[in-house]
């Protein structure tokens, strides 16, 4: 029985014999393509070949690649559980910039599934044709010659792309085998980019785009590996394949439950999320690391579920790790950046859980069980289906809105320079710049305030009010202080208020900035709850002063008469 590395070095061995430079799989957040949050088909890295294929011979000595990729999807995240769908997986695919055509790629795949795999073909599919892009009558010709019997031909389903909101797509022929259950599943994609779509999938679709042909003809297949395991181990599902053996025998270590729905959601969201982190993400409030955040969250329910009611996604992720390390070196090289992740997110999302729970079990607003719970709306949603409710989607994304226009306008009135971005990077140095306020004042007096602010991945700037230059020693002290609130892994708490009453705990504001009625604070306190610093501020911030690395100040200057500047970084 062939094994899951078996089949990756096959597949990659054999396209390279036949003229392909083997290529790494890019990473899940896709490079110069800001249309797509993750990657998510094998042909992602490779779009700007489709129109441009002279640039091919120059990067990969050749017209033809062949790559393993690392994809995650998540649309169908409700699905996960049954026997085929998971968020991540891994996709073989073969490429070519004019290199050849459908004869060579379609007899590539036949002769691989039939020779290689031996797997029989139960049917294929070609397109019909619709519109400017006429019917597929050659591959369906090439088939009839390769002796396939069974060869269908089908609409809008098999003609592929683009992804994001412009790029390569064209018509598509489909290979089905039968699986162990006796079902025909569709084992491999090889996609002809013929066109050029300037909008999005479903623009097209509406009859709103139009398609430009391409000069040359491209070839861009997909097989993902999950599936084509299940069918040539003969397994029922992707869930029994030897990629998840060892992550179950650790759930079984930790239950005894065997509900099944249960346990293979847990293991592909665990499995998802150490990718994800290995590739940068980390999670957050917002775009990519909101879905990790929300996968993670999803994954620790089900632990739930399962009465694995202790911190054990760690030690799943660290079998996953196991698992990969040597097929994928950034899972090997950010081991401890994954495994710190997961852990933090785990312990959070724990404290709340229950109570949350709980909260839900009252009937608590879907809003507040968001918001101070940390439920995200999905796993809300979910729970009420198991139990016939239903819930006010329409409502709770009216009071969501409302909620981020106010942590919207408070952050526009504290960063009028403006938060650059809402990357780790600049989060942390959001984080530093509260402490460092705090620090000023510590060292040179109360009478310190914030006159401006900038922020951006690499450093942070603040401008105060202060009439002369600072010593040697105030600088050296105020780094000193900032390092140790940074040591002492304080809590940022964000919390919202009345204006009067931020105003009335003292909260740090910026002079001349105007904020709303309702305001937002941020926070930073020890374990007994007494606030080292409290400024009126959007956001978003770390959880713990814990996760900022080392503190320097570089530079203090004048900035204009009575108004100094501080540039300092995070190392
Ligand atoms: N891009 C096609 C797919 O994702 C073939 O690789 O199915």
């Amino acid at each position: 029985m062939l094994t899951s590395n078996e089949i990756r070095t096959k597949f990659l061995e054999f396209f390279k014999q036949r003229g392909h430079a083997v290529v790494p799989s890019s990473a899940l957040v896709p490079e110069g393509d800001i249309s797509v949050l993750f990657t998510t088909a094998g042909m992602q890295q490779f779009k700007p070949y489709y129109t441009n294929p002279g640039d091919a011979e120059k990067d990969f000595g050749g017209k033809n690649t062949v790559s393993v990729q690392k994809c995650v999807r998540t649309g169908d995240i409700d699905e996960v559980g049954d026997a085929t769908h998971l968020t991540f997986f891994e996709m073989l695919g073969n490429f070519s910039f004019g290199g050849y055509g459908r004869k060579e790629a379609i007899t590539y795949a036949h002769d691989f599934i039939k020779k290689e795999l031996g797997l029989e073909i139960s049917y294929v599919t070609f397109y019909k044709g619709e519109g400017v892009v006429p019917r597929d009558e050659e591959s369906e010709k090439i088939w009839k010659e390769l002796g396939v019997a069974d060869i269908r031909e089908d609409g809008k389903d098999v003609f592929w792309g683009p992804t994001g909101d412009s790029g390569p797509c064209g018509p598509t022929t489909e290979i089905y085998c039968k699986n162990a259950t006796g079902q025909d599943v569709e084992i491999w994609n090889i996609v002809f980019n013929e066109y050029f779509a300037g909008s999005s999938r479903e623009k097209l679709d509406k009859g709103e785009a139009t398609l430009k042909k391409l000069d040359t003809l491209g070839i861009d297949t997909g097989m993902g590996l999950e599936r084509l395991l299940a069918t040539v181990q003969k397994k029922e599902s992707v869930f029994d394949t030897d990629l998840f053996t060892e992550i179950f025998g650790k759930i079984d270590e930790f239950t005894q439950s065997k509900n099944d729905r249960a346990r293979r959601i847990l293991a592909d969201h665990v499995r998802t999320a150490v990718f994800m982190i290995s590739d940068g993400v980390v999670p957050g409030n917002g775009g990519r690391g909101y879905v990790l955040r929300r996968i993670l969250r999803r994954a620790i329910r089900f632990a739930d579920v399962l009465s694995i009611k202790h911190v054990a996604l760690f030690h799943l992720a660290n079998t996953v790790i196991e698992k990969y390390q040597d097929i994928y070196s950034l899972i090997r090289a950010n081991k401890r950046m994954v495994l710190d992740e997961i852990e933090k997110e785990e312990s959070k999302f724990r404290q709340t859980l229950e109570h949350g729970m709980k909260e839900f079990e009252k009937g608590t607003d879907p809003f507040i069980l968001a918001t101070t719970y940390g439920f995200p709306i999905e796993l809300t949603v979910e729970l009420a289906e198991e139990k016939g409710i239903k819930i006010d989607i329409d409502d709770f994304n009216t009071k969501m809105a409302e909620h981020q226009k106010l942590s919207q306008t408070a952050s526009a009135g504290m960063f009028k320079g403006g938060l650059a971005n809402h990357e780790p990077k600049t989060i942390k140095l959001h984080t530093a710049h509260h402490l460092l306020l705090a620090a000023l004042q510590e060292v040179l007096g109360k009478e310190v305030k914030q006159r401006g602010s900038n922020i951006t991945e690499e450093r942070l700037r603040i401008d105060f009010a202060f009439d002369r230059k600072m010593t040697d020693e105030e600088k050296k002290r105020v780094e000193d202080i900032v390092n140790e609130k940074i040591r002492e892994d304080l809590t940022v708490v964000r919390r919202e208020m009345p204006r009067d009453e931020a105003l009335k705990l003292g909260a740090e504001m910026e002079f001349g900035a105007k904020y709303p009625e309702t305001v937002s604070v941020y926070f930073i306190e020890d374990k007994n709850g007494n606030a080292i610093s409290k400024e009126f501020c959007g956001g978003p911030h770390v959880e713990h002063t814990g996760e900022l690395g080392a503190f320097k100040l570089q530079k203090e200057e004048a900035s204009s008469q009575g108004v100094r500047r501080i540039k300092a970084v995070l190392l």
